[in-house]
């Protein structure tokens, strides 16, 4: 029998590892030699005024940013260990792997049932007993199982707004990804949609890494168990939630925090 020393057990805590990332689109450099690291089954928090770079970093954890022609990314990340820039990986299963759920939600002109179904046949399941127990169980974690489960073949469009929030995470839920990002997921619902999404994220985080984008800092401290602070493509300081909102080390994240700007 190993001991587990402090060390390693820190590394197995560690779900994303970005080092050295720099990211440009054109001459606009956006994302400035950025070090982060993300445990597992944790909450962590991106913050920071607008244009500063939390979309576009969040974008590099699945390598969506590839989509647009004029970006050039340098530095590495790490996904359980896997750089996931290395021209070996396979951007499809990466992006199962690491979700994404955007500030609108966006659910697809068909059914409920289909929306959800739509990932898994996608990647090869057809039988309608097992595509049955995925659509329940995943809208059952997404906490909208009761509100449709007598509507499952009525449009995905009819649903309020944040039933298309909690439909669009279970439609991810669905194709067992193991991080969920998350941009401004709650900014176009009202305050019971809001609460229910945040207390979703309470519930997935036992089984999920979540990476969120938020302009509400006290969703931030509610929710979160790390917070990362950007400024105009810089990360200026990451800590635990409690220490960014009651003594941050540096003064930028303070003026940010109190409001001082942004
Ligand atoms: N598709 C794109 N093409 C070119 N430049 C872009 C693109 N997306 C973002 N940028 C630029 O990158 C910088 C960071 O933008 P980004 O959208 O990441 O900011 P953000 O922190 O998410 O802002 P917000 O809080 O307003 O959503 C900005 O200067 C922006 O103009
Ligand atoms: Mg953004």
């Amino acid at each position: 029998m190993t001991l587990m020393t402090a060390e390693n057990q820190t590394a197995e805590r560690t779900k994303i590892k970005v080092n050295q990332l720099n990211l440009y689109y054109g001459d606009n450099h956006a994302l400035h030699n950025i070090d982060l690291e993300i445990e597992q089954n944790a909450i962590a928090a991106l913050i920071g005024p607008s244009g500063c770079g939390k979309s576009t970093f969040l974008r590099t954890l699945n390598r969506m940013n590839d989509l647009i022609d004029s970006v050039r990314v340098s530095g590495n990340i790490y996904v359980d260990g896997q750089n996931i820039y290395d021209s070996s990986t396979d951007v499809v299963s990466l992006r199962k792997k690491v979700g994404m759920v955007f500030q609108r939600p966006n659910p697809f002109p068909m059914s409920i049932y289909d929306n959800i179904a739509y990932g898994p046949r996608i990647h090869g399941t057809r039988k309608k007993a097992v595509l049955d127990e995925i659509v329940e169980r995943s809208l059952q974690q997404a906490a909208l199982w009761d509100e449709v489960k007598d509507r499952l073949n009525k449009s995905a469009l009819g649903l309020s707004g944040g039933q298309q929030q909690r439909l669009c995470i279970a439609r991810l839920l669905a194709v067992e990804p193991d991080v969920l990002l998350m941009d401004e997921p709650t900014s176009a619902l009202d305050p019971i949609s809001t609460l229910k999404v945040e207390e979703l994220t309470q519930v997935l985080k036992d089984k999920y890494t979540i990476i969120i984008v938020t302009h509400n800092m006290q969703q931030a401290a509610r929710i979160s168990d790390t917070t990362a602070f950007f400024l105009n493509g810089v990360l200026v300081e990451t800590d635990k939630t409690d220490k960014i909102f009651t003594t941050p080390s540096d003064q930028r994240t303070e003026d940010y925090i109190t409001g001082r700007f942004g």
